[in-house]
């Protein structure tokens, strides 16, 4: 159990999350928030979620929802937060701008054995951290949504952030019960988005052009491809799927695999393909409409609570 201070810049839904995650391991958490009001409606979210999670058996760690709740504290100053910090999470919109302006108030306040993690899903770090004096203690850890039930976070080093502040982050990260993965160097999209824009484009394609409605493509992964995934990646499964292991599988399948691959076509442009975009949008909310999306919200994080237990199981 630490004592250690964490402080959370940004106080919406990533930045809650993220106190809870915080809290659960045992570590006093700081929120700060540019707007009084979301302060005081974060401590309201987070005593009520915390005491809903307790109810239904899922909250992490340790320590009771009051407990945890009480290592929670909330400030308007930043030259408070930044005091005697070990980590500060960063959790503001994300508009580049933003993050800069943030980025070089936390340079002068900054202590030395503190490390700034952005949870950015876009921005790589030398987008917002050039310049900086303490850019060496600057990378980001993004999280996947919701934080509290999907483990994985990516941290990604600009050039210039230290090898200690990688290091660290993702010991910390490890500390929460979160199961990190370190990319050796920045890339636009990490590697969660690079797979999932994939993902998304094919399936736009395939529902595009007619061929599966979106239940039927979302069903290749929910009742097929997902299935396998949520315990092995993709290359583990290649390699439970030859009798020679993976080198076997890219032997038989290899040639399938490019001639499958020169007929995905163009990347689709999601923005201008109106045509798409709607039909789309029409079946998604045949599906779920808009009105019960909070209530699908919750039965995916339960699945995700109870699947968690099972992976738990079986790792
Ligand atoms: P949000 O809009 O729910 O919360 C942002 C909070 O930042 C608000 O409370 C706002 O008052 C506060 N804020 C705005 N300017 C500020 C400033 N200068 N200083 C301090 N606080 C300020 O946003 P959300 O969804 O929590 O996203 C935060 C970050 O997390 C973004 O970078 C986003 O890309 C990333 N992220 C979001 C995910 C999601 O599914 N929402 C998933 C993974 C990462």
């Amino acid at each position: 159990m630490s004592s250690q201070k964490i402080g959370i810049v940004g106080s919406g839904l990533i930045g809650r999350a993220w106190a809870m995650l915080f809290a659960a391991a045992g570590y006093r958490v700081q929120l700060y928030d540019i707007l009084e009001s979301q302060l005081s409606m974060a401590l309201q979210e987070l005593d009520k979620d915390l005491h809903s999670l307790e109810e239904k058996g899922s909250l992490r760690g340790d320590l009771r929802a009051s407990e945890q709740f009480a290592l929670i504290e909330v400030t308007n100053r930043l030259e408070e937060l930044t005091r005697e910090a070990v980590h500060i999470q960063e959790c503001v919109p994300e508009v580049l701008q933003l993050k800069k302006s943030l980025y070089s108030q936390l340079d002068e306040l900054l202590e030395e054995q503190t490390v700034v993690a952005s949870s950015t899903s876009t921005f790589m770090p030398s987008l917002y951290s050039e310049g900086f004096k303490r850019r060496q203690q600057m990378l980001v850890a993004h999280p996947l949504n919701p934080p509290y039930f999907i483990p994985l976070v990516e941290i990604v080093p600009a050039p210039w952030t230290s090898s200690e502040s990688v290091e660290r982050t993702h010991n910390l990260m490890l500390s929460l019960g979160q199961r990190p993965v370190t990319l050796k160097k920045e890339i636009q999209g990490f590697a969660t988005n690079r797979i999932q824009y994939a993902i998304l484009n094919e399936v736009w394609r395939l529902v595009g052009s007619g061929i599966l409605s979106v239940a039927d493509v979302d069903r290749v992964l929910s009742q097929g491809l997902g299935l396998r995934y949520a315990l092995l990646g993709s290359l583990e499964t290649a390699h439970l799927n030859a009798p020679g292991g993976v080198a076997d599988y890219f032997q038989r399948f290899g040639g399938e695999i490019s001639a499958v691959s020169a007929t995905y076509g163009e990347t689709p442009n999601t923005q201008e393909d109106r045509v798409t975009l709607e039909e789309i949008a029409r079946q998604c909310e045949q599906l779920v409409p808009l009105e019960n999306l909070e209530e699908r919200r919750a039965t995916r994080d339960e699945f995700l609570t109870q699947l968690a237990k099972l992976k738990k199981h079986f790792e």
